[in-house]
């Protein structure tokens, strides 16, 4: 049984995904999470990778991971206490859920499908095709919960039942879901993303819309968001977690810790990246449709976890969004320089800069 050592400098989590051998890429972005290389990983009878994105100095709290069920196979049963999104990046299938000592519920998820297997919920995952492999990703704070209670036992052969997350009710698994304030939409299973709801989101900049998902009654969420053809969207920064997988679209990124220089990162479809802790990010259109993208993170509406309520103030009014008329005129100096290669205009309005960042 696996148990971390002390005084070696390495996490809980760290010890743990050495021990099960699946690998660990550690980095600002991943070009496509479709191509990227798996190797077998025997918890799950299948193969996969960790992925822990942000910059190097972040706490590590949060990890996705990529696996792929091969064809006609399905995953071990599991069971853990820790949350997890999983997008399905490709296939179909099902997947069974129960509770301690409880019955078992199946509902089927193809491409496109987002759902969270309730908290220390036992699941298992089945490939639906004799043919086609089945590939998802999934965000999860394996690494928080690892490293607040490094016991192997506890957290991952643990008989408690959250009935307050999910008490067997029959509907639990339609992939029905509400709307609440604040533009979220709260389900336990989306069959398809792209049947959401949008909300109209101009704070973040002209034309954005923006969804916000909670799922499972989880501490961890998600938001769909969508910019519009030569548009680009304000900065901002907040902590660290933030998993963005870039649905459809291609473009390129700007984050920069306060005071230093801005790092770019190209993207298209598929990317996943995560803006560093406190790192301002910026999001850029180089497309000739609008861009969605997808982000996994580690706080929500639901039940929060405090400390995210700056991220859409001004940074004039000492909160922690850049405005167009505040940020460096070389940020959008670029973009219309980039823009003019793909023969579009720039269609955010004017600006006038109140001063030099
Ligand atoms: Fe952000």
């Amino acid at each position: 049984m696996f148990e971390p050592k002390p005084y070696t400098g390495k996490t809980a989590f760290e010890q743990w995904a050495e021990y099960e051998g699946a690998p660990l890429i550690r980095d600002f972005i991943v070009p496509d999470l479709r191509k990227i290389t798996l190797a077998p990983w025997d918890r799950l009878g299948a193969s996969g990778t960790w992925l822990v994105l942000g910059a190097p100095e972040d706490q590590l709290s949060m990890a996705a991971y990529v696996c792929e069920i091969p064809a006609g196979k399905s995953l071990k049963p599991q069971r853990h206490l820790y949350e997890e999104l999983i997008f399905i990046l490709r296939g179909s299938g099902a997947t069974t859920v129960s509770s301690e000592g409880g019955k078992t519920f199946t509902f089927e998820w193809k491409t496109g499908s987002l759902f969270s297997p309730p908290l220390n919920s036992r699941h298992q995952h089945f490939n639906g095709s004799g043919a086609e492999p089945v590939r998802y990703v999934s965000l999860t704070n394996a690494p928080a919960v690892f490293n607040m209670f490094h016991s192997y036992e506890f957290i991952m052969n643990n008989p408690h039942r959250f009935i307050e997350r999910f008490n067997e009710e029959e509907d639990y698994f339609s992939g029905k879901g509400q709307a609440h304030t604040g533009d979220v939409w709260e389900s336990n299973f989306i069959p398809d993303i792209v049947d959401l709801p949008f909300y109209e989101f101009s704070t973040k900049g002209p034309g954005m819309k923006h969804v916000e998902i909670e799922l499972s009654s989880n501490t961890l969420s998600g938001h769909i968001s969508e910019s519009p053809v030569g548009v680009y969207k304000k900065a901002h920064r907040h902590g660290p977690g933030a998993n963005i997988i870039v649905l459809k679209g291609h473009g390129y990124s700007l984050m920069w810790k306060e005071g230093q220089k801005w790092q770019r990162f190209d993207w298209g479809p598929m990317s996943m990246m995560s803006p560093p802790n406190r790192w301002f990010h910026q999001h850029f259109n180089l497309g000739r449709e609008p861009i969605r993208q997808l982000a996994l993170k580690g706080w929500g509406q639901k039940y929060p976890i405090g400390g995210w309520n700056e991220m859409f103030k001004s940074t004039e009014e000492g909160g922690d969004m850049i405005e167009f008329e505040d940020e460096d005129p070389a940020v959008r100096a670029m973009y219309v320089e980039e823009l003019k290669k793909e023969g579009i205009e720039l269609r955010n309005p004017p600006v006038s800069y109140r001063k030099r960042v």
